[in-house]
C-alpha cells in the first residue's frame, strides 16, 4: 500500500511470561510471535515495516535473519507510547500513514491491517483502531465511548474503575494513525497513571481533545486479535493455529488420525496421501513427501522425508533426509545431515550421525554409524558399531558399495572397507578391507573335548 509504514513493538520483556527470554521470540507453533505479526505486516506491503527493540534487543534482530525491517532502539521501556517515541527520528517529516502493531497478537491476519488501513483512508479521520468484544475483557484496554457514540479515550484495565471494566469493548491493539497528527500527540503523552508508563492508547484522548476525528473498526473474530501476555495464552494461541494448521493439511490430502494430538509446526510441509499417526511431532522447516507414513511418538525436526516413507514408531529424525521408499525405526535415531538414500531399511535402535546410506542399504538392527560414508546395497549387520571417536577428534569411516558388515563388528576409523567385502561376525577391523576381501578380526575359537566332565571330576581344580 502506498505511503503506509507498519510499527511493530517488540521491546517489553514480557514480565507476565516469566521468561529469561523476551515474550516476542517466544514460539507459536515453532515460529517466533514476532516473525508471525511480521508476516501478516508484510502481506500489507507497505513502504516499510519498523520494528521496535530493547529486550534482548540483539537477539530479536538476529532472528529476523534478511527480513526487511528499520530497526530502532527503545533503550529503556517506559510503555507502548514511549515504544513509538523511539521511532520519532524515522517518522519526522514524513507524510502518509503508520499503522502500530504490538509484537505478541500472533494470530494477526493480513486482511485484517488491509481492513484497517483501507477504512481509514476512506474516512479520512486522524486514527482509526480495531475494537473487538471478548466474553471475557479482563487484562485489555476498555473503549470509552460517548453519547453520541463516538470513541471517547481508551481506559487500561488497572486505571479504570469497576463500571468501566464491566465494558467488553476492548482495545486489541491495531491501530492506523496519521502520521503528522501522532507526532503531535505524542508529545503531550504522560505517565501519570498505575503504571507511571508513556501510554499509546492515551493518543485517543488527546487526538479527541484537539478535536480530531478517530474512528472505531468493530472486528467480530477476538481470537484472531488475542494478545498474548502469559503462557496459557500463549498455549491457546498456539493450539488455535496448530487446529488450523491440521484443516489446512488435511484438505490437501494429508491423513490424520487425531488432529488434536498431531504436532505440525507452522513451516513444515506435508504432501498428499501422507498419514500422520497421534503424537507424531513435525518442527522446523520439515517436509514429508507423497504417500510417506508417520507413525506415533516420532519426532522429525528440520529433515526431508520420502516420498513413500515409512517412519514407523518412536523415531527421533534431525537435520537429516530420508530417501524414497525408506523404512526408518522403530526407535531409530537419525542426526546432524545423515542422508539415507532410496530403499534403505533403517531399523530398530540404529543411530546415525553425519552418516550417509547408498540406495539399498541395510542397517536393521542395532547398530551406530557416526560419521560414515556407507555406498549402496550394504548390508550392516545387528550390533554393528563405527569406532569414531579416539578421545580427542571424529574419524570417518568408508564402506564400499555391495559390502557386507557381519553382526557385532566395530569399524575403528579412520578405516575404508573395499566394495563386495565381506567383514565376519565379530570382527574388530582396525585396518583397511580391500575389496572383494573377506576379513576376520577375531580371537580363532578353540573346542576342548570331554573338559566339563574332566572339571567335575577334580572339584573345579586342575
Ligand atoms: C496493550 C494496550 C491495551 C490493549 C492490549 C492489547 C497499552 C498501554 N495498552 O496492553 O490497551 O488492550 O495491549 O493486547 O498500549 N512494548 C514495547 N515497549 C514498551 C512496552 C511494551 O515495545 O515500553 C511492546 C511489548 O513488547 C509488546 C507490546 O508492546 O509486544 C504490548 O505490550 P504489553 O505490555 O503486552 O501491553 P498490554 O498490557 O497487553
Ligand atoms: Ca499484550
Amino acid at each position: 500500500m502506498k505511503d503506509l509504514s507498519i510499527l511493530i513493538m517488540a521491546a517489553g520483556k514480557g514480565t507476565r511470561m516469566v521468561s529469561d527470554h523476551a515474550k516476542v521470540l517466544h514460539p507459536v507453533c515453532g515460529v517466533p510471535m514476532l516473525h508471525l505479526v511480521y508476516r501478516a505486516a508484510a502481506a500489507v506491503e507497505p513502504n516499510e515495516i519498523i520494528i521496535v527493540i530493547g529486550q534482548d534487543a540483539d537477539l530479536v534482530r538476529a532472528s529476523m535473519e534478511d527480513r526487511p525491517a528499520r530497526f530502532v532502539l527503545q533503550e529503556r521501556q517506559l510503555g507502548t507510547g514511549h515504544a513509538v517515541m523511539a521511532a520519532r527520528p524515522a517518522l519526522e517529516g514524513r507524510s502518509g500513514d503508520l499503522v502500530v502493531l504490538y509484537g505478541d497478537t500472533p494470530r494477526l491476519k493480513g486482511a485484517t491491517l488491509r481492513k484497517l488501513a483501507g477504512r481509514h483512508r476512506e474516512s479520512g479521520a486522524a486514527t482509526t483502531l480495531l475494537t473487538t468484544r471478548p466474553e471475557n475483557p479482563f487484562g485489555y484496554g476498555r473503549i470509552l465511548r460517548d453519547a453520541d457514540g463516538s470513541v471517547a479515550r481508551i481506559v487500561e484495565e488497572r486505571d479504570a474503575t469497576p463500571d468501566q471494566r464491566s465494558i467488553r469493548e476492548i482495545n486489541p491493539g491495531c491501530y492506523c494513525f496519521r502520521i503528522d497528527s501522532l507526532l503531535t500527540a505524542l508529545d503531550r503523552l504522560s505517565d501519570h497513571n498505575s503504571q507511571g508508563e508513556y501510554y499509546l492508547t492515551d493518543v485517543i484522548a488527546i487526538q479527541r481533545d484537539a478535536g480530531l476525528r478517530v474512528e472505531a473498526l468493530p472486528h467480530e473474530d477476538f481470537d484472531e486479535l488475542l494478545g498474548i501476555n502469559t503462557r496459557a495464552e500463549l498455549a491457546e494461541a498456539a493450539r488455535a493455529l496448530r487446529l488450523q494448521k491440521n484443516l489446512e493439511l488435511m484438505a490437501a490430502g494429508v491423513t490424520m488420525i487425531d488432529p488434536e494430538r498431531t504436532y505440525v509446526d507452522l513451516d513444515v510441509a506435508v504432501d498428499k496421501d501422507v498419514t500422520l499417526h497421534p503424537m507424531v511431532t513435525l518442527q522446523g522447516r520439515t517436509s514429508i513427501g507423497e504417500g510417506s507414513t508417520v507413525r506415533s511418538g516420532c519426532r522429525i525436526a528440520d529433515s526431508q522425508v520420502g516420498p513413500g516413507v515409512e517412519v514407523c514408531d518412536c523415531c527421533v529424525i534431525a537435520g537429516s533426509i530420508i530417501g524414497s521408499g525408506s523404512t526408518v525405526g522403530p526407535f531409530a535415531r537419525l542426526r546432524d545431515g545423515s542422508r539415507v538414500g532410496s530403499r534403505c531399511r533403517v531399523g530398530n535402535f540404529v543411530e546415525l550421525k553425519k552418516a550417509v546410506l547408498g540406495d539399498g542399504s541395510k542397517a536393521a538392527h542395532h547398530a551406530y554409524l557416526g560419521d560414515a560414508e556407507v555406498g549402496r546395497n550394504v548390508n550392516i549387520g545387528a550390533g554393528v558399531i563405527t569406532c569414531n571417536y579416539d578421545g580427542f577428534r571424529k574419524h570417518a569411516t568408508i564402506i564400499g558399495d555391495g559390502a557386507f558388515i557381519g553382526t557385532d563388528s566395530q569399524l575403528v576409523a579412520p578405516v575404508r572397507i573395499g566394495e563386495g567385502a565381506y567383514v565376519a561376525a565379530g570382527s574388530c577391523i582396525t585396518q583397511d578391507v580391500p575389496p572383494g576381501a573377506l576379513a576376520i578380526a577375531r580371537g580363532r575359537q578353540v573346542n576342548k573335548p570331554g573338559w566339563v566332565a574332566r572339571r567335575k571330576e577334580t572339584g573345579g581344580g586342575g
